[in-house]
């Protein structure tokens, strides 16, 4: 595949409530090696392909090549919803209307998803929306590319790796962590997914 990704530094959050900068420098520099690595592989597959060079080389690459790009995209995710001072969401609102329907409630929900961003291990915590049945549904992702609903779309992701909170919070921060992301979530621009993902639905 013959494509050059760049960062997407237009994602970058800024002056976040109890994840300081520190903390999003050092999770932004290992965002911008899952780009640099995805480049890379998929410049040695190229290469590969070109010369029909299709052995153990070639297949380790290709099963790496998951880990790379889910660790580029989900983090692009997770950057993306993240904005300070934002209210949660009202009754009227579309998405507390699918979370009610989906989990019983606004709170019912959080609590469900608080839980699994608290999990121990590395991995992530997503809110996607389910296209067929039309409702909202909480995955733990284990590393970046295990465990994902095929054609589910994420509407809300949190990085549930260590090192998304070791800076702030060290290692038995995770609670606390947990608490600030839920903090911090960019509400319109979750809705705006939710509203993305139905369209996309309903075009299929
Ligand atoms: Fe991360």
């Amino acid at each position: 595949m013959n494509h050059k990704y760049q960062p997407r530094r237009e994602l970058r959050p800024k002056a976040l409530s109890g994840i300081s900068e520190k903390q999003i420098d050092q999770h932004w520099t290992l965002y911008e090696a899952y780009v640099k690595n995805v480049n890379l592989i998929n410049e040695k597959l190229a290469t590969l392909s070109e010369k029909k060079s299709f052995g153990p080389e070639f297949a380790e690459l290709k099963r790496r090549l998951g880990f790379e790009y889910d660790g580029m995209i989900l983090h692009e995710h997770y950057f993306s919803v993240l904005k300070s001072g934002q209210k949660a969401p009202g009754e009227s609102s579309e998405l507390v209307k699918l979370m009610k329907k989906s989990f019983g409630g606004y709170r019912a929900w959080l609590e469900e998803f608080a839980a699994v961003g608290k999990m121990r291990g590395v991995g992530w915590a997503i809110l996607y929306f389910d296209p067929h049945a039309q409702v909202l549904t909480n995955h733990w992702i284990g590393l970046h590319e295990d465990g994902h609903p095929a054609g589910f779309v994420p509407i809300l992701v949190m990085d549930a790796w260590e090192h998304a909170f070791m800076v702030d919070a060290g290692v038995e921060g995770r609670a606390a962590y947990v608490e600030a992301f839920i903090r911090n979530i960019d509400w319109p621009k979750v809705e705006r997914n939710l509203e993305d993902a139905r369209r996309l639905a309903a075009a299929t």
